[in-house]
């Protein structure tokens, strides 16, 4: 998830989407019936791969799903199936706002960590990472999107050029961009194994993650 632009940005997105559609649909086809969708802004999984069986949680700030629910309202949305959560993981229990959704810890779950923990810094990352160990099951199962760096940079230097060439770096900047050995050690240190990476497109490791 280094600075992105055109076609760069365009592979690295196609990349990205195409990863988390196989991702909810293999969870589907084993019948998962919890995805749980973090910094879900916009995403439209649930009316995409909106099935009977399946709850949709999606979390984001309040700002963020409030504008969502008026628009999804005024495009006459099936909101059923799909509960869009308020929180801020910097400061809200995520765990306890799953938990009052009615989100269901002992049925499996797939997280969905997509373009959200460059956002956090290591702490939140850490904490809502722990929070969602919390809420799985056995068999649930985590996929996130993580921005590396290589090896031997200064993970502060790697951010604060990303941030210097960004539009939103002031109102939206990255927080977090590691080598990939760390981001995993991250996933970790909260809980989670993981079972699957791919690198294909630089700076950004696509995981599937365990419990452990
Ligand atoms: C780049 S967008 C990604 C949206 C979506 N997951 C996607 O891939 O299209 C990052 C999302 O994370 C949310 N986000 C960032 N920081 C957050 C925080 N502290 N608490 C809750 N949501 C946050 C933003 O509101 C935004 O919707």
């Amino acid at each position: 998830m280094r600075p992105a632009h055109g076609a760069t940005l365009r592979t690295h997105l196609a990349a990205r989407t195409s990863f988390f559609d196989e991702q909810v649909l293999a969870a589907l086809a084993e019948g998962i019936e919890q995805v749980v969708i973090l910094g879900a802004g916009y995403d439209d999984r649930a009316l995409r791969f909106s099935a009977p069986a399946v709850r949709y949680f999606e979390v984001d700030q309040p700002a963020t799903q409030r504008d969502k629910r008026r628009r999804l309202v005024r495009i006459g949305a099936d909101l059923g199936r799909v509960t869009l959560v308020p929180a801020d993981f910097r400061t809200d229990d995520t765990a306890a706002a799953l938990a009052a959704a009615g989100h269901d810890a002992e049925t499996p779950s797939l997280f969905i960590c997509e373009g959200l923990l460059i956002y956090l810094d290591e702490d939140t990352s850490l904490r809502l990472l722990v929070a969602l160990r919390s809420r799985s099951s056995a068999t649930s199962r985590l996929a996130a999107s993580l921005a590396t760096h290589p090896d031997g940079e200064s993970s502060d230097a790697v951010v604060a050029s990303a941030n210097r060439i960004r539009r939103n770096s002031r109102s939206e900047p990255w927080l977090t961009i590691l080598p990939a050995a760390a981001q995993l050690e991250l996933l970790e240190r909260a809980g989670w194994r993981a079972a699957d990476t791919s690198d294909h497109v630089r700076g950004m490791l696509l995981v599937t993650a365990r419990a452990s």
